[in-house]
C-alpha cells in the first residue's frame, strides 16, 4: 500500500495558520507582511509560478508586489531594482524568480539581495547559516519537503536518503538538511548527479529517494526497493492536447509503476509544489517577526 503525501492539505493548514498570525499583527497595529517578486523575461512557467506566489499573498492577507523586467533587461537594471527593494522599508522580503536569462550573472544577483530580505534563502550568508544550523531562512522547496516528512511522521533517522540532482535550489540544500543533527534529518545522504555512474545502484539501496531532476518518468519501480519513501520534486510541462492548457505537469517519478511499491509517494501536481509556496509565505512572515519581536 502506498500512501500519497497530500501537499495541498498541508499547505492549506499552513496558510490558515499564517492568516491567523497576519490578522493578529494587523490588530496590533502593524502593517501586513509585504513580499515582492522580481520576474525577468516572459518564460511561461516562471510567469505562472510568480502569479501563484502573488495569489498566495492575497490569500493570507499579505501585501505583494510584482516587479517585471523585459528579457533583455541589463544586469545593471536588475541590480538597481534589487538595491531599491533592499532599501524599501515597506518590503519585508523579496525573491528573484530563477532561472534568469543567460546574459545575467545569477550569482551576482543573489549576492546583491540583502540577507535579511532573502526569503528564498539563496544568499551565501543564509546558505552558510543553514549549513551550520544557525536559525535562518531555509530554501522553500527543501523546507517544504521536511514539513511533509514531519507531518506524516516519516522516520529519517539512520535512514539512507538518496537525492538525485545537485541544484542550489533543491538538491544541495536538501542534502545538508537531511544530514543535519535534527529531525527530520540524521539521515545518511547520497547526493547523486549527472556524473554518478549507475544511479540505480544507489536508489535501490535507499530508504528515501528524493528526485529533483526535471526528467519526466525517470524513477521507475525497478529502481527502488519495496516500501521506499519517494519524494518527487520534478515539475516539467509536457505537451498534452487533451488538456485545455495544451500541457500537463509531469514529475520525475513514473507514478504508475512506483505507486504500489513505495510506502509513501508525493503526487505531481499536489505534492511538494504547494508546500514550496507555503514555505515562502512562512519565511516572509518570519522576516517580519524577527525584526519586530
Ligand atoms: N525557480 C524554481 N524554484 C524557485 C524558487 O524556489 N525560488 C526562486 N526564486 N526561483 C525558483
Amino acid at each position: 500500500m502506498t500512501q500519497l503525501l497530500d501537499g495541498n492539505a498541508l499547505a492549506y493548514e499552513f496558510r490558515k495558520e499564517i492568516t491567523t498570525e497576519v490578522n493578529q499583527l494587523k490588530k496590533a497595529g502593524y502593517d501586513a507582511p509585504h513580499l515582492a517578486a522580481v520576474l525577468v523575461g516572459e518564460d511561461p512557467a516562471s510567469q505562472a509560478y510568480v502569479r501563484n506566489k502573488v495569489k498566495d499573498c492575497q490569500n493570507v492577507g499579505f501585501r505583494s508586489s510584482l516587479e517585471q523586467l523585459p528579457h533583455n533587461a541589463s544586469q545593471e537594471e536588475l541590480l538597481e531594482l534589487i538595491h531599491r527593494l533592499n532599501r524599501y522599508t515597506s518590503v519585508d522580503g523579496f525573491i528573484v524568480q530563477l532561472p534568469l536569462p543567460p546574459h545575467i550573472d545569477a550569482q551576482e544577483v543573489i549576492l546583491a539581495i540583502h540577507p535579511d530580505k532573502d526569503v528564498d534563502g539563496f544568499h551565501p550568508m543564509n546558505v552558510g547559516k543553514m549549513a551550520l544550523d544557525i536559525e535562518t531562512f531555509l530554501p522553500a522547496t527543501p523546507s517544504g519537503i521536511l514539513s511533509l516528512l514531519k507531518r506524516y511522521l516519516i522516520d529519517t533517522q539512520g535512514k539512507h536518503t538518496v537525492i538525485i540532482g545537485r541544484s542550489a535550489i533543491v538538491g544541495k540544500p536538501m542534502s545538508i538538511l537531511m544530514a543535519r543533527k535534527a529531525l527530520p534529518g540524521n539521515s545518511t545522504v547520497t547526493l547523486a548527479h549527472s556524473f554518478t555512474p549507475d544511479v540505480i545502484k544507489f536508489t535501490r539501496q535507499a530508504d528515501i529517494v528524493i528526485t529533483a531532476l526535471g526528467v519526466p518518468g525517470f524513477l521507475k519501480a525497478d529502481m527502488i526497493r519495496k516500501n521506499a519513501v519517494v519524494i518527487d520534486v520534478g515539475v516539467t510541462r509536457v505537451k498534452d492536447n487533451s488538456s485545455s492548457r495544451g500541457y500537463r505537469l509531469a514529475g520525475d517519478v513514473d507514478f504508475e509503476s512506483v505507486y504500489g511499491k513505495a510506502s509513501y509517494l508525493t503526487p505531481v501536481p499536489g505534492g511538494v509544489g504547494p508546500l514550496t509556496r507555503a514555505m515562502l509565505l512562512k519565511n516572509t512572515l518570519w522576516a517580519v517577526k524577527r525584526r519586530k519581536f
